[in-house]
């Protein structure tokens, strides 16, 4: 991302899931998404789209002990599910979260209906169905935890290849970024992800952006949040491959921390009163210069000695 050109990115958070596009199989209910899509629209915002297939507010037909899929019928239930939201929203969407959060930690794959009845197929399924309903839009494939190198970023640069191997499109990897402000990864762990992500030919966004915190808050956890969205942010900015970056929701009352994780909160940008948290200047900076890691000054101030030595011989 290059630090001068900025633009709005903005996602539907909530009501593009399965569970509320369609509630029954073959019942599809866009109202609350039109509405938002609307929105983006007359404002001329950039909408990234979320999320395909995901195991997490799932419609229960789909999901329940009684459903017995064979490999052929989920296929078709996938098929169906990703064209029509997709077809609703043709034209509307920068990108799509194509597959959502389909990794374990150890980076083998996670546990869900779509894994045990078609095994890694249920991906290439959803990828090359949404590159047939509309070639021209980002497919993503998004998940949590992959924003530093581990096993489950091994994971997903194992998808990616997979897809790519299979001639399948895909355009980009969502890194969620849901961070804790107490041990974040650090800038030069993020720069190193993307780029690794970036190797492979996709792009990389941050897709879903918060910091959270013990609350409630104090000026230590408040410096702490402001250095890791400095960070993310400065990554994002330094790295090639890296697109943009979305925050998980508007300000603190909206956000989704306090109701996932009892005693955790403040995550965003803005108090409850709108008054700004401390990280949120640290972002305004981080999109202005970027964040210069140490390794880069490091480097930086190695190539300026050598110059100034080749000057003085
Ligand atoms: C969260 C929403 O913010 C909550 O309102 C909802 O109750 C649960 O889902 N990863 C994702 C997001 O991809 O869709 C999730 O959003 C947060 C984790």
């Amino acid at each position: 991302m290059s630090s001068a050109d900025h633009t709005i990115l903005v996602s539907v958070a909530n009501i593009t899931k399965w569970l509320f596009t369609e509630p029954e199989q073959g019942v599809f209910n866009f109202t609350e998404g039109d509405i938002v899509t609307s929105i983006a629209q007359e404002h001329g915002l950039i909408q990234r789209c979320h999320a395909l297939v995901w195991h997490s507010q799932l419609a229960p037909w789909v999901d329940n002990a009684t459903a017995e899929w064979t490999p052929e019928a989920l296929s078709a239930v996938i098929v169906e599910h990703v064209t029509k939201v997709m077809e609703q929203y043709r034209g509307k969407c920068y990108a799509w979260d194509v597959v959502n959060e389909a990794l374990d930690e150890d980076g083998t794959y996670r546990d869900s209906v779509f894994y045990r009845v078609l095994g890694e197929d249920f991906i290439k399924i959803a990828f090359r169905t949404a590159a047939k309903v509309e070639p021209g839009v980002k497919l993503y494939y998004n998940d949590y935890n992959i924003e530093k190198p581990s096993p489950k970023s091994e994971g997903v640069l194992r998808i990616v290849r997979m897809l790519q191997d299979d001639g399948i499109k895909i355009d980009g990897v969502g890194l969620q970024g849901h961070f804790v402000a107490s041990r974040p990864p650090t800038l030069d762990e993020q720069i190193a992800t993307i780029n690794a992500y970036g190797a492979l030919g996709v792009e990389v966004a941050y897709t879903e952006l918060d910091v959270r915190q013990t609350t409630p808050v104090n000026e230590t956890s408040l410096e702490w949040q402001a250095n890791a969205y400095r960070d993310a942010v400065g990554a994002c900015v330094q790295a090639e491959a890296c697109i943009g970056v979305t925050i998980w929701d508007f300000y603190d009352p909206f956000s989704w921390v306090p109701y996932t994780f009892p005693g955790e909160g403040a995550a965003l940008l803005w108090f409850e009163d709108f008054s700004k948290h401390p990280a949120y200047d640290a972002v305004i900076e981080a999109m202005k210069n970027g964040t210069v890691s140490p390794c880069k000054r490091r480097e930086r101030r190695r190539a300026h000695i050598a110059a100034r030595s080749a000057e003085l011989q």
